[in-house]
């Protein structure tokens, strides 16, 4: 896989170049890294969903370069949808709207809507406007494994995938957009995110949030966001996740569960708890979530047998934690 580093004239052009030829670019945002492709051409999407092993129904997300864009690809119906866009766009945010014809359904998996998503991150920016086209790009993983968030924790897993990768250090907020689809002139959050209930509040006076978001999903049942039906998020070694508000039934709830080889991966909270490898996550819900997917892969590293990881309340930020925790653990969850 090619490395570019620099977003320089030569690069971009190369850059241009693989899009239009129907192949992936591995690029940086600031949630995760993503796989683009040309949106609007089935075969590089299909590439996308071969390269992942991503199930067909499941959407991706176009990603443009400014709000003037928007309405190429898709309808903004009220006026709900418009202060959303005001307030969050470009930013970690992605917006469900009707979509466009423009879209193919490859892209949308059939859907009717098109979840659109402009990047704040510069080289994620000076990508899209480069290119000059809309980029379908889901988290930069395969299927099940946690999103990608640094270019080394990835490469092996893309080697002989995909070509070319910008290198763009870690993201900055390590998980994914919040993404949102207004129902009945209401925003619901089908996916939580860096932009939390209590930030969409404060811009729409309410904001609801989808009962998938922390609960396992039957097959068969309709979702709105496709992505939750999946198991995601996880590293190759069983994890347990465990929570309590209060210190000391949180330390009995990790020393209960421990056996021969478990990783603790937790906050300071736990540093003392004896166990095979103890890992520091952070200490604040931004470091939590700057740090885990990368730690999450990390921890796979050491052939435990598995890896007890501490929750933390489900409020702003850790909403979104928790969606991705309680997937990871494989809904493996203790609270008390
Ligand atoms: O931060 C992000 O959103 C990253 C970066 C690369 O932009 N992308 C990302 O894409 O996380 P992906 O494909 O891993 O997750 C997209 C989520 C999935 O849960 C998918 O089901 C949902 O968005 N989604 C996409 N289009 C949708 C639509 N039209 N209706 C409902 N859900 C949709
Ligand atoms: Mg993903």
């Amino acid at each position: 896989m090619q490395i570019i580093k620099e977003l320089n004239e030569d690069n971009l052009k190369i850059i241009k170049k693989v899009i239009f030829k129907d192949d992936l670019v591995i690029f940086p945002t600031e949630t995760v890294y993503g796989i683009g492709a040309n949106a609007l051409s089935e075969k590089a999407v299909e590439r996308i969903f071969a390269v992942k092993e991503r199930a067909r129904n499941n959407p991706l997300i176009v990603h443009l370069k400014d709000k003037a864009e928007i309405e190429k690809y898709a309808f903004i119906q009220n006026e709900v949808e418009k202060k959303l866009i005001e307030a969050f766009m470009p930013g970690p945010f992605t917006l469900i709207l009707k979509k466009k014809d423009i879209i193919p359904d490859v892209t949308t998996a059939s859907l009717d809507s098109v979840g659109i998503r402009i990047p704040i991150n510069e080289i994620a920016h000076k990508f899209l406007e480069y290119v000059d086209c809309p980029i379908a790009a889901p988290s930069a993983n395969i299927s099940t494994r946690p999103s990608g968030t640094n270019l080394d924790d990835i490469k092996e897993e893309f080697t002989g995938l995909v070509d070319l990768a910008i290198d763009g250090g870690s993201s900055q907020i390590g998980l994914e957009s919040t993404v949102v689809k207004v129902i009945d002139n209401v925003p619901v959050i089908l996916r939580p995110g860096f932009i939390t209930k209590e930030d969409i509040e404060m811009i729409t006076s309410k904001c609801l949030v989808s009962e998938h978001v922390l609960k396992q999903i039957d097959s068969q049942m309709k979702v709105e966001s496709p992505g939750m039906l999946y198991r995601h998020y996880a590293p190759k070694t069983k994890c347990l996740l465990v929570y309590s508000d209060n210190l000391d039934t949180l330390k009995e709830l990790v020393t209960e569960n421990i056996f021969s080889k478990t990783i603790v991966l937790g906050s300071s909270k736990l540093k003392d708890i004896p166990c095979f490898k103890y890992i520091f996550y952070g200490n604040t819900k931004e470091e939590i979530s700057h740090n885990i997917f990368s730690l999450l892969r990390k921890c796979d590293t050491y052939n435990a047998d598995l890896i007890i990881i501490e929750g933390v309340k489900k409020e702003g930020l850790g909403l979104a934690i928790m969606n991705r925790l309680i997937r990871t653990s494989n809904f493996n969850y203790i609270e008390k």
